[in-house]
């Protein structure tokens, strides 16, 4: 595990994690019908100025906005647009990675715009649950293999699907850090355990239909290929000495 620190860099982490927490608590009244996903951008961008923070986003790969917006059928890595216009039934979701001094925290949130229809709400709820059930069994010594397995556990039920093709990761002072963190199960991890100070996020991507994906031409975008709906929500995440710490919500 490289992406393993020390108490004094959990203080930095909880920094970095609060800020993204207020960021998120800062934007989510604007979230509504008719705003488009640059406008969340350009509050975004300010808001993390005031704090003397950047987005981790920015520039990463190439890539052109400071988040995420993700809506409907795109399971993540939407590009902020001021053509794309929220309107009343979509699910949107929006991922924030910002760098505070030199550690990163990330997460991301559904928002559900207006009148959302049964199943949307269902699908962002269950996500939302698997991400709180994953997060509920860290500790030290708990093998990484059973974040996927607890994420199956809540999700297979309903008969959704789990996105393959993007994971959660070690993050800290880097924002991708080894090691991946599997949303299903694969025994590949069960001999990697848990330790204190151990930092990665978990980011389940549900989809109500088939787990599959296409990109688009932008070659960030990525779709469900059978045009379902797909939800994610996100943490940043320490393991104690006897469990887990969620840094990107409020602590103190
Ligand atoms: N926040 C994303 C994650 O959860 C990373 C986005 S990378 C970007 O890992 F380039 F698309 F911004
Ligand atoms: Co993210
Ligand atoms: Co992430």
């Amino acid at each position: 595990l490289s992406s393993v620190y020390a108490p004094k860099d959990f203080k930095r982490l909880r920094v970095i994690g609060d800020i993204v927490a207020s960021c998120f608590d800062y934007i989510t009244p604007f979230i509504k019908e008719g705003i488009s996903t640059e406008e969340i951008d350009n509050l975004v961008v300010d808001f993390l100025k005031s704090k003397g923070a950047v987005s981790s986003d920015y520039g990463y790969m190439g890539f052109p906005k400071h988040i995420c917006t993700s809506i409907n059928d795109v399971i993540v890595h939407g590009i902020p647009s001021k053509d794309d216009i929220l309107k009343d039934g979509d699910i949107v979701n929006v991922d924030l990675t910002a760098n505070f001094k030199g550690f990163h925290g990330d997460a991301s949130r559904m928002f559900l715009i207006g009148n959302v229809s049964k199943e949307a709400k269902k699908l962002v709820q269950v996500c939302k649950d698997a991400l709180n059930t994953a997060i509920s069994i860290c500790k030290p010594g708990v093998p990484l293999s059973e974040i996927g397995k607890t994420i199956e556990e809540v999700v297979n039920p309903f008969g959704y699907s789990i996105s393959r093709d993007f994971v959660g990761h070690g993050i800290g002072k880097v924002m991708h850090d080894d090691p991946q963190i599997y949303h299903f199960y694969d025994k590949k991890w069960d001999k990697v355990k848990m330790v204190p100070g151990f930092v990665f996020t978990i980011e389940p991507m549900i989809n109500a239909g088939s787990r599959e994906c296409k990109i688009d031409k932008d070659g960030w975008t990525a779709r469900t290929v059978d045009g379902s709906l797909s939800a994610q929500w996100e943490h940043t995440l320490g393991i104690t000495e006897d469990g887990v710490e969620i840094f990107t919500e409020h602590n103190y």
